[in-house]
């Protein structure tokens, strides 16, 4: 949850008039997922997802508004140039546009995920962005407010303003204010593991925004959307139950199904590998031999399994041994996005 700051963060950026204020948000892994827009200017989707939010892999973005002819973005510590500063200044655009500010405003984000991991920063720095620049200016917006404005920036970051358990609504309102994620269930809820195998550390060829536009050619897509409700609902039960193999299961055909449409898509759109399908086998001989663990793959190579806690370690080491993968990661349950004090 969004947790009140105690204090302003006084850290103060190069050059900048006014006080940053800081906030930090943790990226999080689809178990029902994103796959489609039903408008992409507003980045309302077509169905509605579910995902975990994940401990320890999280995005910190500092805002300050006040001097400066233009807004500056700093990544990791490098000037950020082209693409990515246009979609911080429109993000920054809809914060002004909110509270009649003027100010341009220095940014400066640092990231604790690994790059190339598949875990998508965007989500971690959208929501972080979306919670600090809001503040910055200003702002207190309540977490559903937040969750709107984190999803302008990147759809997934609309569920990354919350930790644990979390759905996103597709909504029905055509601007989108029903468009928000809410919480399911907190992380110590329930204490389950995500392994991530990580088959390549290469930028992925085609964005999620770019898939997404390719997977509406699909033929499969219109099945894709009619079957979200659906698996939304089971998605939730099983949560609420703790049954891991029933939200295991649940989670992997959500996955296939989104990889299916984009086969069938034209250009025909396939984001994995020899090693994403190896890894995909051994998770499947690991259940046949009787450990629960269920896999899921994003817009990208790597395989992520959920599993309990007792048998991360296993899963892992099963995961390690796949030629191909060239690291592991293991992450619990994470908390929402806080201001830091
Ligand atoms: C496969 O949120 O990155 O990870 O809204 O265009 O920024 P944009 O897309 P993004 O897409 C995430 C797609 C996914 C599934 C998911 O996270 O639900």
């Amino acid at each position: 949850m969004v947790r009140e700051p105690s204090q302003r963060d006084r850290r103060q950026p190069a050059g900048m008039a006014a006080p940053a204020t800081t906030a930090r948000a943790n990226v999080n892994l689809a178990l029902v997922k994103y796959w489609g827009k039903r408008d992409g200017a507003l980045n309302l989707p077509a169905t509605g997802s579910i995902s975990l939010t994940l401990d320890g892999l999280s995005v910190e973005a500092s805002v300050a508004f006040g001097g400066g002819e233009a807004d500056r973005v700093e990544i990791d510590g490098a000037e950020a140039a082209g693409d990515e500063v246009l979609r911080v200044v429109r993000f920054l655009d809809l914060v002004r546009a909110e509270t009649g500010r003027r100010e341009r405003a220095l940014v400066a984000t640092r990231s604790t995920v690994p790059r190339g991991v598949g875990l998508a920063s965007s989500a971690a720095a959208f929501a972080a962005l979306a919670l600090a620049a809001s503040r910055a200016a200003g702002l207190a917006l309540d977490p559903p407010a937040l969750s709107a404005l984190a999803r302008r920036g990147s759809g997934s970051a609309a569920r990354s303003i919350f930790g644990g358990f979390v759905e996103w609504r597709r909504g029905e309102r055509a601007d989108g204010r029903d468009s928000v994620a809410e919480p399911l269930a907190p992380p110590e809820f329930w204490d389950v593991r995500v392994v991530v195998a990580v088959t390549s550390s290469a930028p992925k060829a085609v964005s999620s925004r770019a898939g997404m536009e390719r997977a509406a050619t699909s033929p499969f897509y219109p099945a894709w959307v009619a079957g979200a409700e659906a698996d939304l609902a089971r998605a939730r039960a099983a949560i609420r139950a703790r049954d891991l193999e029933a939200l295991g299961l649940l989670a992997e055909h959500s996955a296939l199904k989104m990889h299916a449409v984009g086969m069938a898509a034209r250009p025909p759109l396939l984001y994995w590998r020899g090693a994403t399908v190896d890894c995909l086998d051994r998770v499947w001989k690991l259940r046949a031999e009787g450990t629960p663990a269920f896999a899921t793959i994003d817009a990208g190579p790597q395989v992520k399994v959920l599993c309990s806690p007792d048998d991360a370690s296993r899963v892992a080491e099963a995961l390690r041994a796949v030629p191909g993968v060239e690291r592991v990661l293991t992450c619990a349950p994470g908390g929402g996005a806080e201001v830091m004090a």
